[in-house]
């Protein structure tokens, strides 16, 4: 029965009035959009029966093979939200350039930036995926005019909402209009996302991390010294033991940092110098910063707060170190430590190079 329970309609109107600037457009636009999210969970939790699991024989921007779903799943973002005359324009992972709002439509005053898609190399397995969101207010030339990229190119900080739908064992939204971080649940039977997790918040304080680390004689010296630690476990500098977890799946894993706390790392390697990380800035690591912030976490490039990152790209990637303050706080000083050579094992002035005991 919904009798008692706030769906996601009923929570925007009450945010609506605490916050007026949140009225008409903004709630219908996000309407549209968890509309998209419950069409493309009907779509997951079929899989084989619809036909949807396997390669669509494409690639995207990025040069990744898509998934038939990862296509669907863009169509769906479309489909739902370009018609509701609430957008000036879209942008996706899964899109070469900007979807300007076709002209036979009104267009509306906000931008959307998805991530339809999300850990997609789990959706063969039936394994957790997600949708990610990103809402910001589009400059005023753009709605005058037709919206280009550079309209998009807005700092985290800009973001009106964000959110992310996570397809696992239940499929829930999670949501921030700017006003805490609220987890909702879908109610298959009536087709709606019910307000089950309000007010989350993620304790300052861990003992999970999560990282490849397939990936660790890549990593830059800071993280390799904080998982180094981690592992050490009581016995080392941390003096209590940890846990890892790996989905490959960031929105499971932010999920998991929202429910229990933790810490997740995707930082920057010298795999591929060409990329400065692995995860996009615009869809994926700005609305989780502002869904971790939203909810007492932090996220951080190891350098700079993701939120305050200017971006220059479309699809600019960027390490992204986010979940429980004290873990984020201390990775940043390590890469602090790191760049005035704090870090540095200590070396006997004995054993130096201009000494007669040379240990090299
Ligand atoms: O593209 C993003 C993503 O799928 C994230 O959801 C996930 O955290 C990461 O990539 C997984 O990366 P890897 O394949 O290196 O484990």
């Amino acid at each position: 029965m919904l009798c008692g329970r706030t769906n996601v309609n009923k929570f925007l109107i009450e945010e609506q009035r605490r916050n007026p600037a949140l009225a008409g457009d903004f709630s219908m636009l996000i309407s549209d959009v968890v509309r998209s999210c419950k069409a493309i969970a009907q779509g997951v939790s079929r899989g084989s029966l619809a036909g949807v699991l396997g390669d669509h024989g494409s690639e995207n921007v990025q040069g990744e093979a898509q998934k038939k779903l990862d296509v669907l799943a863009n169509q769906a973002f479309i489909h739902h939200c370009e018609w509701g005359g609430h957008l000036a324009a879209m942008a996706s992972e899964e899109m070469d350039d900007i979807y300007p709002i076709p002209p036979e439509n009104p267009r509306g005053k906000y931008l959307l930036v998805f991530d339809p898609l999300d850990g997609s190399s789990n959706i063969d397995v039936n394994l957790s995926v997600g949708s990610i969101f990103s809402v910001l207010r589009c400059p005023e030339n753009g709605s005058a005019g037709t919206p280009t990229a550079a309209d998009f190119l807005q700092p985290g900080s800009r973001q009106v909402a964000a959110g992310y739908a996570l397809y696992g064992p239940s499929a829930m939204l999670v949501l921030t209009v700017g006003n805490g971080t609220h987890g909702f649940t879908l109610d298959r039977n009536i087709g709606e996302f019910l307000l089950t997790h309000p007010n989350l918040v993620i304790a300052a304080d861990t003992h999970e991390f999560a990282i490849n680390a397939s990936n660790e004689r890549f990593w830059e010296k800071p993280v390799q010294r904080y998982v180094a630690e981690c592992l050490a476990g009581k016995t080392g500098v941390r003096e209590k033991d940890f846990n890892m977890r790996w989905v490959a799946s960031m929105v499971a894993e932010v999920h998991r940092i929202l429910m229990r706390g933790g810490v997740f790392l995707y930082p920057r390697d010298s795999k591929d110098t060409a990329k400065p990380g692995r995860l996009r800035l615009m869809y994926e690591a700005n609305p989780m910063a502002m869904i971790v912030g939203q909810a007492g976490g932090l996220a951080s490039t190891g350098n700079e707060r993701i939120l305050d990152v200017q971006p220059t790209s479309l699809h600019q990637r960027v390490p992204v170190i986010l979940g429980s303050r004290d873990e984020v706080e201390r990775i940043e000083r390590y890469h602090r430590e790191h760049e005035t050579g704090e870090d540095q094992p200590f070396r006997s002035p004995l054993f130096s190079t201009r000494t007669l005991f040379r240990d090299d």
